[in-house]
């Protein structure tokens, strides 16, 4: 049995990451932004362990690290919870900046700083669900992009750091992936929204688990997830 912290696993990629590994036994240990959610996340994955933090308030981490039951060995730290804040930039206000900023890379970075003493072994892994959007960002983007480029430079750097221990890093970027933050992104398009469109949660859950499942003796360092063809005729 493995034991895995997650952020993010009451939705979309996040809970179809958690489901695939609850079900196989292994220990989840899920950030939930606040003390009903975890209320939820305990109904929905018996026998799992809550961390309450809101990855908005980055300077709470150290707190809920403290007062959380943690091992003292961590296999996977996975970093899936995300923020979206479109818009264009003469309309983006600070409020926008700071929640991106802060869930989609700055908590990350705490939280891993915090947890690192944990996983700083041969098994360890730190996985980072990012987004094509981290690769190439377009109008009304650029704060969501900003923290997932940002996060790309965070798992690098971290690669490159903690290497020498064993500890693998793993970046994971899907393009448009059928969870309710993709609805939020057709509600701001003004799109119809098909959920059938786009890649199916489970499917980006899949890539996930295949990397943390590799053999030690390699490592993925990106996986890029394009929606897949679909016949037009
Ligand atoms: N959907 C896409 O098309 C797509 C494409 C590329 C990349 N991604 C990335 O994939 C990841 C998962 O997104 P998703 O599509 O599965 O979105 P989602 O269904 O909206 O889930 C987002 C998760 O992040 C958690 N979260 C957000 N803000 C939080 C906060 N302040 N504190 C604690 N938890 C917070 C949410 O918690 P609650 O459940 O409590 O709200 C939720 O569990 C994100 O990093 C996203 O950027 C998504």
């Amino acid at each position: 049995m493995k034991h895995y912290v997650i952020t993010g696993a009451g939705s979309g990629i996040g809970q179809a990451v958690a489901t695939r590994l609850h079900q196989r036994g292994d220990a989840l240990h899920l950030v939930a932004r606040s003390t009903l959610r975890a209320a939820e996340l305990y109904e929905q994955f018996p026998g799992a362990h809550a961390l309450v933090a809101d990855l908005e308030r980055p300077d709470t981490l150290a707190d809920a690290v403290a007062g959380a039951d943690l091992p003292a060995r961590i296999d996977g730290l996975l970093h899936v919870a995300g923020a979206l804040h479109l818009g264009p930039v003469a309309e983006l206000g600070l409020e926008a900046w700071r929640a991106s900023l802060a869930v989609n890379v700055t908590s990350p970075a705490e939280l891993t700083r915090l947890l690192l003493p944990r996983l700083r072994h041969p098994a360890g892994h730190v996985l980072f669900v990012n987004s094509t959007s981290g690769l190439k960002t377009q109008k009304h983007w650029a704060a969501y992009s900003a923290g997932k480029y940002a996060a790309r430079a965070l798992a690098d750097a971290l690669r490159d750091e903690e290497g020498h221990t064993g500890m693998r890093v793993t970046t994971v970027y899907p393009g448009r992936t059928a969870t309710p933050m993709q609805e939020a992104v057709h509600d701001h398009e003004a799109r119809d929204y098909d959920p059938a469109l786009w890649i199916d949660p489970d499917t980006v859950a899949g890539a996930v688990v295949a990397a943390l499942d590799l053999p030690a003796d390699a490592e993925i360092s990106d996986i890029t997830l394009r929606v897949g063809p679909r016949p037009t005729m």
